[in-house]
C-alpha cells in the first residue's frame, strides 16, 4: 500500500505508513494566484492500493482531497482509502432551520463517489465508534476517546469526569466507565458561533481532578465558559481533552486557566500529544 498524506496531515501519514510498513507516496499541492488548488501524484501508483490521509478543515483541503482521490483513480492505483481524520462541515447533518443545506450529506456524499472507502474520527453527529451509514453513506467512524483518556487518566490521581454540554455526555460516560469514575455534565446555550452561556448547577467536586473531554475544540468559548463554573467549585486541578483542536483562538486563550491541556494529532497543534496513528494503521490493515 501506498499511504499519501495532504497538507494538514503529512506527520499523521508518515506515522500511519511507518506502522504499515507502506510507502510514503509523493505528490505536489499547490494553489494558483485565484486560490485554485492544483495536486499532482509523482509516485508510480499503477496497480497499488492507496490511502490518502489528511484532514479537512477548509475548503481547500476539500478540493486537494477530491483532486487527490480522483487523480489516484486516473492513474491506475486498484484501491483509494480517504481517511479524513478531522471532517470539517460534519456539524450540519441536519436542517436546523428551513432551507438549510445538508452539509454533512453533501460532503460525504462526494467522498464516497471520488474513493472505495471513507474513514474519520470522532464524527461529529455520531455518538460512538464503528461503521456508519449517513444518508446511504457508508464509512468508518474510529474513536480516539478511549487514547485520550488514558493519557489523562495516567496524569490525575482522584477523577470525575463533567461534559461541557449535553452533547458531550456520551464522551463523558465512556471516559468515566474507562478511568472508573462518575460523571455528570454541564448545560450550554450556544447564544452565536463565538459565545456560549453555561448554566451553573451546584457539583462536589472539591479536592477531585476534573476531567473535561469535547469531540471539538473550535474558539474555546465552551471550555473557558465551563471552566469558569467549574472553578469555583475548587477542584484538585482541571484537566482538558479534546480530539479535534483547532484552537482558532489560539491555545493561549487556556493559559492559566486550566491545568492541562491535550489534543489528538487529528488536527496538528502544540498540545495534539496523543496520535490517532494507530487507528488508522488498524483501520487500513482491514
Ligand atoms: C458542539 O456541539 C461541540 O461538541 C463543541 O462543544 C463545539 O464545537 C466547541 O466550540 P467552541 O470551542 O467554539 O466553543
Amino acid at each position: 500500500m501506498l499511504v499519501f498524506g495532504g497538507t494538514q496531515s503529512a506527520g499523521l501519514a508518515w506515522s500511519v505508513a511507518k506502522m504499515l510498513n507502506a510507502e510514503l507516496g509523493k505528490s505536489e499541492v499547490k494553489s494558483f494566484p485565484d486560490g485554485e488548488t492544483y495536486v499532482k501524484i509523482l509516485s508510480k501508483v499503477v496497480g497499488s492500493e492507496c490511502a490518502v490521509v489528511n484532514s479537512i478543515r477548509s475548503n481547500n483541503d476539500l478540493a486537494e482531497m477530491m483532486l487527490t482521490l480522483d487523480a489516484l483513480r486516473d492513474l491506475g492505483a486498484t484501491q483509494v482509502h480517504a481517511v479524513m481524520p478531522y471532517l470539517a462541515y460534519m456539524r450540519q447533518d441536519k436542517r436546523f432551520t428551513d432551507g438549510e443545506a445538508l452539509s454533512a450529506k453533501t460532503v460525504l456524499r462526494i467522498l464516497e463517489e471520488l474513493s472505495d472507502s471513507l474513514t474519520t474520527v470522532n464524527c461529529h453527529f455520531l455518538n460512538a465508534g464503528g461503521e456508519a451509514v449517513y444518508n446511504h453513506v457508508r464509512f468508518m467512524n474510529l474513536d480516539a476517546v478511549p487514547l485520550l483518556v488514558n493519557h489523562l487518566g495516567r496524569k490525575v490521581d482522584r477523577p470525575i469526569v463533567i461534559a461541557p454540554d449535553k452533547g458531550s455526555v456520551g464522551y463523558a460516560k465512556e471516559a468515566a466507565h474507562i478511568m472508573d469514575c462518575e460523571f455528570n455534565n454541564l448545560s450550554k446555550k450556544r447564544i452565536s458561533g463565538t459565545e456560549v452561556v453555561i448554566k451553573s448547577k451546584d457539583l462536589d467536586v472539591k479536592d477531585l481532578d476534573v476531567v473535561i473531554l469535547d469531540d471539538i475544540i473550535s474558539t474555546g468559548g465552551t471550555i473557558v465558559e465551563a471552566v469558569k463554573v467549574i472553578r469555583g467549585w475548587r477542584p484538585a486541578s482541571i484537566n482538558v481533552g479534546c480530539v479535534h483542536g483547532l484552537f482558532l483562538k489560539g491555545i493561549e486563550s487556556f493559559k492559566g486557566v486550566v491545568d492541562r491541556l491535550v489534543s489528538t494529532d487529528t488536527v496538528e497543534n502544540p498540545v495534539s500529544k496523543v496520535s490517532v496513528a494507530s487507528l488508522i494503521a488498524e483501520d487500513l490493515r482491514r
